[in-house]
């Protein structure tokens, strides 16, 4: 997801590679595990209470419970410098399998972002694959990400064979990461990112959520910077074959953009999509547009 991180995180793949693991047995991970931003160490993944705040304070990041509460402070790690956002992405590394996208480059900020999706049936095998759908909104830097995730598999916030939900922010090597909650296939999903706010230029306040019948769930993040780059993407890991991915397309309808601080408007722009040819799965933009767009992932 952050393309610095990969060379952090290829280094310390061929740290463990060194070691030999006894037959039948994975490579010990050393306190890694499995984030929508590939392997990270465990002690940087953060779960926080539901619609919690974080905000960075100077050097810290501070989370605070929906109450006002301080619940965690966070040292601010080094996120590297920032990355040209048009090829930010590399899906083999990153484990973004294939995404659609679209840039705001000038004028307003991004108000809003929502789509609708439905939980997909279950992988036909169980392979030891992680799967995350989800829209997700970063800043030109390409250093933080914020994302209501849908996932299929374990991460390092749980999970396992059936599909579970969280809301994410990403920021530099820090992962932090809502309780997930567990949901049924068919399940109808609203991921939404709003910006809230703008307190200065370098406070902007946003909402990331996930609304589903039975319990929504979300958190609000205070970023240094504005968000930009909106995608629809698939990010997958241990895949071995079609059959790690899920049985039948997924659809993202309704997605929604509007920029703008007192009045929104339709960005009158469109969605791009970018594919990893290798893996023959592809994002189609059926119908492109902001305001009622519709994007499918064919396995
Ligand atoms: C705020 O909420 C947390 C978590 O529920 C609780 O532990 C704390 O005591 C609350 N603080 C106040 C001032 O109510
Ligand atoms: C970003 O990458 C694109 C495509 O490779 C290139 O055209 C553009 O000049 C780059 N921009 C910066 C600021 O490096």
């Amino acid at each position: 997801m952050l393309k610095i991180l990969h060379a952090i995180i290829s280094s310390l793949f061929i740290v463990i590679g060194l070691a030999t693991p006894p037959p039948g047995h994975a490579p010990p991970l050393l306190g890694l595990v499995l984030t929508p931003g590939g392997q990270q160490d465990s002690a940087n993944v953060h779960i926080v209470p539901d619609r919690a705040r974080i905000t960075r304070v100077v050097s810290e990041i501070h989370v605070f419970h929906e109450n006002g509460t301080l619940f965690k402070t966070v040292p601010v790690t080094n996120a590297g410098p920032p990355s040209n956002v048009t090829r930010r992405v590399a899906p083999a590394a990153s484990g973004w399998i294939t995404y659609a996208y679209w840039y705001k480059t000038t004028g307003d900020p991004i108000a809003w972002f929502e789509t609708d999706f439905v939980v997909p049936p279950a992988p036909a095998s169980c392979t030891g694959q992680t799967v995350f759908l989800f829209p997700g909104i970063e800043p030109a830097s390409g250093t933080s990400i914020v994302q209501p995730v849908l996932q299929y598999g374990p991460s390092s916030i749980g999970g396992g064979n059936f599909w579970v939900i969280a809301c994410w922010y990403v920021v530099g090597t820090q992962y932090f990461a809502t309780k997930l909650s567990q949901v049924p296939v068919g399940l109808a999903l609203r991921g939404l990112i709003d910006l809230e706010y703008v307190a200065t230029p370098t406070d902007w306040s946003y909402w990331v959520g996930m609304y589903v019948a039975g319990g929504d769930i979300g958190m609000r993040i205070d970023s240094p910077e504005e968000l930009v780059w909106a995608t629809l993407t698939l990010e997958a890991y241990n895949i071995v074959g079609p059959q790690s991915y899920p049985a039948g397309p997924t659809t993202f309808s309704d997605v929604l953009i509007r920029v703008g601080d007192w009045e929104w408007d339709d960005p009158g722009s469109s969605w791009s999509v970018v594919n990893d040819a290798t893996e023959g799965i592809t994002t189609n933009v059926v119908v492109n547009s902001m305001s009622d767009g519709v994007v499918v992932i064919d396995y």
